[in-house]
């Protein structure tokens, strides 16, 4: 009786401690596990995960605050095989997220606007938790805008920006060699 107390005791400490005993992935660790996947299993993509990657993107910065992005989550057998047959790009990845702006909702400056650039941050947000969540991406540029847009009746202030195919990945797929060409900071960056 005594040694179940204690391991109680033990257990509910354990549980209480803010120090989480599994080893966690640092940020870094991430990153370098992330490689563009150009050939996915047909298996579908739990509906929690797509929840945790969507939530992902929607807690990312845009300018102003406004969060112009609207993503269409394509993922009926109608809308990937329209996708398939728009770009080559799409791989046959059992989701394709079509990362769009709001082009009324965007911060506009001098004629540019920044619906790309949050986009972009929104993507890198949905892309590393994939990544987290054991899941293959790769972000896509591959296709005509005007094209997606109506093939999928967007309205007209839903501009496509890119899209991400996301899923697991095939059996055996290794990154391309591209993955593991980087140039050293040297050439990209200068201190002043
Ligand atoms: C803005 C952008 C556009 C891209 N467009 C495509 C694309 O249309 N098709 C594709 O297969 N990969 C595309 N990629 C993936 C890159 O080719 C890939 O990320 C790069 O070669 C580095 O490889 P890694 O992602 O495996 O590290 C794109 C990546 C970015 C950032």
């Amino acid at each position: 009786m005594k040694k179940l107390l204690c391991l109680a005791c033990m257990a509910a400490l354990l549980a209480s401690c803010s120090c989480d005993p599994t080893p966690q992935k640092s940020f870094l660790d991430l990153a370098r596990a992330r490689f563009a996947v150009r050939e996915y299993a047909q298996v579908p993509v739990e509906q929690a995960k797509i929840d945790s990657i969507l939530e992902a993107g929607r807690l990312a910065p845009t300018a102003k605050n406004v969060q112009p992005q609207h993503i269409y989550v394509l993922q009926s057998e109608e809308a990937i095989a329209k996708i398939n047959q728009l770009t080559r790009c799409a791989y046959h990845a059992p989701v394709v997220f079509l990362v769009c702006y709001d082009t009324d909702l965007v911060w506009t400056k001098d004629g540019a606007n920044s619906g790309d650039m949050d986009c972009s941050i929104v993507g890198t947000q949905m892309m590393l938790e994939a990544t987290e969540l054991g899941l293959g991406t790769c972000w896509v540029k591959w296709f005509e805008p005007a094209e997606v847009a109506a093939a999928f009746n967007l309205p007209a202030n839903h501009k496509p920006s890119f899209l991400m195919p996301c899923g697991y990945a095939a059996e055996g797929v290794q990154p391309h060699a591209n993955h593991f060409s980087r140039k050293p900071l040297s050439e990209t960056v200068t201190y002043k």
